[in-house]
C-alpha cells in the first residue's frame, strides 16, 4: 500500500507540475484528492488493514496528501504569476508614443475687436446691453425720429416680416438707444454690440449681416463735447495715443448735430495711399447728439437731460485692426483665415 501511495503521489506530481492553467491544476486536485480521487479512494481501503499498520499507512497517506496540497497551492501561485506577467505585457503602454495634438481654437477676429472695444466701454462705466434682432419698425425708425418717408424703411432696403413693414430685421443697433430709454433710470450709459441686416449685395465692403456697435450716454449737461472726449478717448486707446481723429458733419435723423468720425490713415498719415483709398482717413463711426425729438417720445426731458450716441461697424474696426482686405473672408470661417489671428 505505501507504494500505491508513493506511486499516486509520484504521478500527480507530474500532473501539477504539467498544469498549464488554473482550470487545469483544478482538475488535478479533483483526480487525486477530491471525494472520488485516487488518493481519497485508497484511503478508504485502510478499513481492510491490521490495527498496527492502519495508523503508519495514515500518517504516509495524509503526508502525500499534504504534500499534493502543498504542490498545488505553489503552482497555483506560479501560474497566476505568470498571468499577471502577460497581462502586463498585453497592456503595456509605450510612453514613448507621441501624443494626438488636439487643435486649439481661438476668437474670431471680429469678437476680438468686439471685446477690446467692450472692455474700454465697461472701463468708463458704460453697461453692456444685448437686444433682438427681429425688432419693430417702431424702434428701429419712428422713435429715432425717422418719418415714413426715410429711404431705408423702403422694401428694397430693409428685410419685413409683414406686409405692413411692422415687424423686421433691426437695421442698426440704433433701436437699442430706445430700449434702454425705456427701460433704465437716468443718467444711462451703455453699449449694445450686435447682427444687423441690409438688403446689400455681398462684396468686399457688404454684407447682407453685419455687426454694430450702439453707445449712448444720457445725463444732465451732456454736450457735443463729451461725444468727442470720450470717443477720441476710446479710439486712443485702442490704435494708440497719438491716434489723429476728426469731425465732419453729417445727417441722421436721432441725432443733431450729427457727424461722422474719421481716423487719420495709420499707414500712410494722411497723405494718401490705397489701404485709406487715397483719402488719408477712415471713417470709424457715426454719432451725435441725441435729437430732443428721441428723448421726448422716451419721456425724458430735454430741457433737463440731453445726451449723445454712437454706432461703429465692427467688421470695419476688425479688418482695419487686422488688415483684413476683403470683409467676405469675415464671414466664411475658413481655417487657414481664421488661423492667422
Ligand atoms: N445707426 C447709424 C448707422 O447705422 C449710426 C449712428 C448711431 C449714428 C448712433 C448716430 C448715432 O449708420
Amino acid at each position: 500500500m505505501k507504494a500505491q501511495i508513493e506511486a499516486i503521489r509520484a504521478a500527480a506530481l507530474e500532473e501539477i507540475s504539467q498544469a498549464g492553467q488554473t482550470g487545469e491544476l483544478d482538475a488535478v486536485r479533483v483526480r487525486y484528492l477530491g471525494r472520488k480521487g485516487r488518493l481519497t479512494a485508497l484511503l478508504k481501503q485502510m478499513g481492510g488493514l491490521s490495527p498496527e499498520e492502519r495508523p503508519v499507512m495514515g500518517q504516509i497517506a495524509n503526508q502525500a496528501r499534504q504534500s499534493l496540497e502543498q504542490a498545488i497551492e505553489t503552482r497555483a501561485a506560479q501560474l497566476a504569476g505568470q498571468a499577471l506577467e502577460r497581462q502586463l505585457e498585453r497592456e503595456a503602454v509605450d510612453v514613448t508614443i507621441p501624443g494626438k495634438k488636439r487643435p486649439v481654437g481661438r476668437r474670431h477676429p471680429m469678437y476680438q475687436a468686439l471685446d477690446e472695444l467692450t472692455d474700454i466701454f465697461v472701463s468708463l462705466g458704460f453697461t453692456v446691453l444685448d437686444g433682438p434682432e427681429i425688432e419693430l419698425a417702431e424702434l428701429n425708425f419712428d422713435r429715432l425720429n425717422a418719418g415714413e418717408d426715410h429711404p431705408s424703411r423702403d422694401w428694397s432696403d430693409t428685410f419685413y416680416f409683414d406686409r405692413d413693414s411692422r415687424v423686421m430685421l433691426r437695421s442698426q443697433t440704433s433701436p437699442m438707444q430706445v430700449r434702454a430709454m425705456d427701460s433704465m433710470e437716468l443718467p444711462i450709459r451703455i453699449v449694445a454690440p450686435g447682427r444687423v441686416y441690409r438688403k446689400d449685395e455681398a462684396d468686399a465692403t457688404h454684407s447682407p449681416m453685419f455687426h454694430q456697435m450702439e453707445g449712448m450716454v444720457i445725463d444732465k449737461g451732456i454736450t457735443m463735447a463729451d461725444l468727442k472726449g470720450t470717443l477720441n478717448l476710446a479710439i486712443r486707446k485702442l490704435y494708440g495715443q497719438r491716434t489723429v481723429t476728426r469731425f465732419r458733419p453729417h445727417h441722421f435723423p436721432f441725432t443733431e448735430p450729427s457727424c461722422e468720425m474719421d481716423v487719420q490713415c495709420h499707414k500712410c498719415g494722411g497723405a494718401g495711399c490705397p489701404t485709406c483709398k487715397g483719402e488719408g482717413w477712415i471713417e470709424v463711426l457715426g454719432a451725435g447728439v441725441i435729437h430732443p425729438r428721441v428723448l421726448e417720445m422716451a419721456g425724458i426731458d430735454p430741457e433737463v437731460y440731453s445726451g449723445w450716441a454712437f454706432g461703429m461697424g465692427l467688421e470695419r474696426m476688425a479688418m482695419r485692426q487686422f488688415k483684413i482686405a476683403d470683409l467676405r473672408l469675415i464671414f466664411e470661417n475658413d481655417v487657414r483665415f481664421l488661423e492667422q489671428f
